[in-house]
């Protein structure tokens, strides 16, 4: 029944009832004797009573939306306040449920096309810097050849030392580029691009253990490009903020889902706040419809850890 039924019919019943009472056998005097208003306060109360009883019931839903509404978050697809109650309030649920799918749904899309323009020019900066700087090097590093090869001996360690200094930078460009745009997810598919992923942070003096099965379902570019970039960020993180000394990446196959686990001894997230690098996993994470969860890890340090459904994300 309505909201508005349920306050109106037992308004009215109170009112009718009174009416009927008064018009027949109920006399009020002036100036109102004891018994009679005793009899008029029961009234009273229990109409009172009545209305609370009523309007508790059907506003409670309302709250129930109030309180979904200001925890609502677009970016952790939650659950859905229960369409329940007096119809109005029903409706104002289940309008809001919808409003929030479609939100969700475009905040998706949005999420979706601005990755990939930052995939398209994080490849076009991965090439220009392997084809241009790339290239100036290399030819740099030619030329410093043929001068170390004339220079008189005293200069020729000078010359050397510039020939190292180049080829280091040579070495950092490659570096950059292939973290720009992981060619190995490519080429050699997620399981190797994530076990040279795990090497590379040998370089910050991060040991990262991995254990990435050859045998994963098939999974579509997206999903492989998501499952890279989240532990790309989740150990990048770990090497920027926890101080730990030893981490894991391990990828493993669930009933229907694929999970992805990055795992480190270090400090944990505490109460920090999230910033652009796991906002940036949770967006990549909705657009597989997959669950990322950032959480200590059971003997402290941080879990980071991605569920991609086959569903969404196998082919
Ligand atoms: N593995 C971790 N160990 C400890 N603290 C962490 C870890 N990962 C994240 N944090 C904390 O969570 C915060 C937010 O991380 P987030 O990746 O969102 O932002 P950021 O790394 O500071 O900046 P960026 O936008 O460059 O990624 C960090 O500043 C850090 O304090
Ligand atoms: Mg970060």
């Amino acid at each position: 029944m309505s909201l508005f039924w349920r306050i109106f019919s037992l308004n009215a019943v109170g009112l009718v009832a009174a009416t009927a009472l008064l018009l027949g056998p109920v006399t009020v005097s002036t100036p109102v004797l004891p018994h009679e208003a005793l009899i008029l306060l029961a009234g009273l109360v229990a109409l009172l009573a009545g209305n609370a009883v009523v309007l508790r019931l059907g506003l409670t839903p309302l709250r129930r939306l109030g309180r979904a509404m200001a925890t609502a978050d677009l970016l952790r697809p939650g659950a859905r306040p229960e369409v329940a109650g007096p119809s109005e309030a029903a409706e104002l649920i289940a309008t809001y449920n919808t409003m929030l799918d479609r939100l969700q749904a475009e905040r998706a899309a949005g999420a979706a096309r601005a990755l990939h323009a930052q995939e398209r020019e994080r490849h076009r900066v991965a090439r220009e810097l392997h084809d241009e700087v790339g290239q100036t090097l290399t030819a740099v590093l030619l030329q410093l050849k043929r001068v170390a090869d004339q220079v008189p001996g005293e200069l020729r360690a000078e010359v050397t030392l510039s020939q190292e200094a180049t080829r280091a930078g040579l070495d950092e460009i490659r570096r950059i580029a292939r973290r720009l745009r992981p060619g190995v997810l490519e080429e050699l598919g997620l399981a190797s691009a994530l076990r040279a992923l795990a090497t590379e942070f040998d370089h910050h003096g991060l040991a990262v253990r991995h254990d990435v099965p050859g045998d994963l379902p098939p999974l579509t570019p997206e999903a492989e490009l998501v499952l890279y970039r989240v532990a790309q960020e989740g150990l990048t993180n770990t090497a920027r903020h926890s101080s730990a000394d030893h981490a894991g990446i391990t990828l493993r196959k669930l009933p229907g889902a694929v999970e992805l686990l990055v795992r480190d001894n270090g400090t944990g997230v505490g109460d920090a706040p999230e910033g652009a690098g796991i906002s940036g996993m949770r967006e990549r994470a909705l657009l597989l419809g997959a669950g990322l969860s950032v959480a200590p890890g059971p003997d402290g340090g941080t879990d980071v850890r991605l569920r991609v459904p086959t569903a969404t994300g196998g082919r």
